[in-house]
């Protein structure tokens, strides 16, 4: 018998909203990070959770294709929601189908704008200065055949300011993302 949510998260790199993610719910008593899902070998987000003593699966992009390898995976820790936090591969129909309403993502800017195919992490916040923004922001959004155009649950604003650069506008993103994905996720599995 389980009586915590049982939560997968998906990361390729560094795993900052991972281990953010992992923290805030240590010690919750409904929710429970049961497994990072990672797609690269040497991505620092395993070693975070290797460090929270959370579970990890290693997958690449042709079996992520099919349910064979990754199904029985989720169904073994009991997963009941996944959070896309810096996941560069695009999520299958299968997982979409297995996992309806229960798949978030995270993007580093105020979507419709800058999201699609090739638009992650610094690519973005590059694209945004260019284009001469005043503000950007973080949205959280539920995941869909297409990248970036499921339903938006959540948005947060910053500015762009005069001389920004991408580092300074990827702390001021990274920073809203810290403060809210683990609130928002916490409402979602409260409702
Ligand atoms: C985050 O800013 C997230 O919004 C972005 O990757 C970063 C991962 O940072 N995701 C995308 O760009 C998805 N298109 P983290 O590894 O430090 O959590």
């Amino acid at each position: 018998m389980k009586n915590k949510k049982h939560i997968a998260i998906f990361a390729s790199g560094n795993g900052s909203n991972a281990q953010q993610l992992m923290q805030y719910f240590q010690h919750h008593s409904a929710v429970e990070i049961k497994l990072v899902v990672c797609n690269k070998p040497d991505a620092l987000v395993l070693q975070k959770a290797a460090t929270m003593n959370v579970a990890t699966f290693l997958i690449n992009k042709e079996e992520l294709k099919t349910a064979e390898k990754m199904l029985p995976i989720l169904q073994q820790h009991q997963i009941d929601f996944i959070v896309l936090a810096g996941f560069l591969l695009q999520i299958p129909n299968w997982l979409i189908q297995n996992f309806p309403n229960k798949i978030i993502n995270i993007h580093p800017a105020l979507l419709p704008k800058y999201g699609g195919k090739g638009m992650f992490g610094r690519f973005v916040h590059e694209a945004v200065i260019e284009a001469n923004e005043n503000e950007s922001g973080i949205s959280i959004h539920f995941v869909n055949e297409n990248y970036d155009e499921g339903k938006i649950i959540f948005q947060a604003k910053c500015s762009v300011d005069e001389n920004e650069t991408i580092e300074t506008l990827s702390k001021k993103i990274h920073a809203l993302e810290h403060e809210y994905l683990p609130k928002i996720v916490e409402q979602l599995l409260n409702e």
